[in-house]
């Protein structure tokens, strides 16, 4: 089966490309670069012996994505594309919704231009904003996002969920993210943020390789045990995974589908700190400094529809996640530029 990956390129489209491979779909990558490297191509081919079709493009180029249909069998879009700072989308809020929400529309009127009416698309927890309740489930309260970036996922999932009212023919499948940290286990595939990392994983390991000085820690006057915001961080590999349970449970399935991908567990940052210590064989240093504006105290998924429906669960441990974002990062201490 092909399958159009736009964003492929990227964190967690270039890990679960290398898990279609592995299983026999095929991947056919649409990306800009915008935020990615062309080395990544190379990667997944060492990695598969495969090297997946890549047009390097804009996913607003809608004659760009009529001819790839054209040229290409595809049955389903796994939608990546898009841009992902919370601060900075606060300062571009129109780059932001012209590149998440546009861009999601060209490639939706693409996909019915070609017939192709199954797409799965990268949410993400954002979209429940403060949740009253850990865990979060599939039917708590959306939307109410506290920046563009937040409100853009909202958006489209809204715009999406209308495309199948309209016809109920398509298939489509939200799935809110929760943390994805870590990389591929040979250590050749990761994260590789441009600038200063606006996430904590990737910040740690910074620090841990020498980039970067020590991590501030944003609070720890929040109501959870040890002060600190608590996420559900969860493995990319195991995210990547969760995208072909998807695709093959309900993917080529006419409905509106909605999961949380998580692990159902929470840790603070300084659990993270702590287990990143333990994976490099170092202190990490660290300093305390006042909460992030538009920070959460905690947020942790219920994962029991994923797994009753996807027949999928995250099994990949905070060791896992710490060790292979090491194994990653001190191999290629400057990322893909390291080569
Ligand atoms: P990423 O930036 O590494 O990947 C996104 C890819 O899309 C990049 O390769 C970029 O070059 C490409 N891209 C952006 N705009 C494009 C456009 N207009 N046309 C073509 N290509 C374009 O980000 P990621 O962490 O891999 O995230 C993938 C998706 O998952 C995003 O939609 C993001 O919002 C969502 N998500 C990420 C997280 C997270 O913490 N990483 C959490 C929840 C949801
Ligand atoms: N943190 C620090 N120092 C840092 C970076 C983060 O202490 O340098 C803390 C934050 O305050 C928070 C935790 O680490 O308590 C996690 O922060 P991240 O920025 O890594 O992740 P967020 O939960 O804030 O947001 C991420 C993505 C969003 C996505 C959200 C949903 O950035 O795009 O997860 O799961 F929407």
């Amino acid at each position: 089966m092909k399958v159009l990956v736009t964003g492929g390129m990227g964190y967690i489209g270039s890990h679960t490309c290398v898990q279609m491979l592995e299983s026999g779909i095929e991947p056919i990558i649409i990306d800009n670069l915008c935020n990615a490297n062309q080395a990544v191509l190379a990667r997944i081919e060492a990695l598969t012996g495969q090297a997946p079709t890549f047009y390097q493009g804009d996913i607003r180029d809608e004659a760009l994505l009529d001819r790839i249909f054209e040229e290409n069998e595809i049955q389903s879009v796994i939608h990546f594309a898009g841009l992902k700072a919370v601060g900075e989308s606060v300062a571009k809020p129109i780059e932001y919704y012209d590149n998440n929400v546009n861009g999601t529309l060209v490639l939706a009127r693409a996909m019915k231009t070609a017939g192709v009416k199954s797409i799965i698309f990268s949410s993400s927890a954002t979209v429940y904003g403060d949740p009253e309740v850990v865990p979060i489930t599939e039917t708590s309260p959306v939307g109410n996002t506290t920046n563009p970036y937040g409100t853009s996922k909202f958006m489209v999932e809204r715009c999406l969920s209308d495309v199948f009212t309209s016809d109920n023919e398509w298939s489509i499948t939200l799935l809110r993210y929760f943390n994805p940290v870590g990389a591929h286990p040979s250590g050749t595939m990761g994260e590789d943020p441009k600038g200063i990392p606006n996430n904590l994983m990737p910040f740690i390991a910074q620090v841990a390789v020498g980039r970067r000085d020590k991590l501030a820690v944003f609070g720890n006057d929040y109501p959870t045990p040890d002060g600190t915001g608590v996420r559900d961080y969860i493995h990319v590999m195991d995210l990547a995974d969760g995208h072909i349970a998807a695709l093959k449970a309900v993917g080529l399935k006419s409905g509106l589908h909605i999961y949380n991908l998580g692990t159902g567990k929470g840790s603070s940052v300084l659990e993270m700190v702590d287990a990143f210590a333990t994976a490099c064989g170092k202190p990490i240093p660290y300093e305390l400094q006042p909460r992030r504006p538009g920070d959460i105290a905690e947020c942790w998924a219920s994962t029991a529809k994923a797994e009753a429906d996807l027949n999928w669960k995250a099994t990949r441990t905070l060791q896992d996640m710490t060790a292979d974002s090491w194994h990653w990062q001190s191999n290629n201490p400057n990322g893909y530029d390291s080569e």
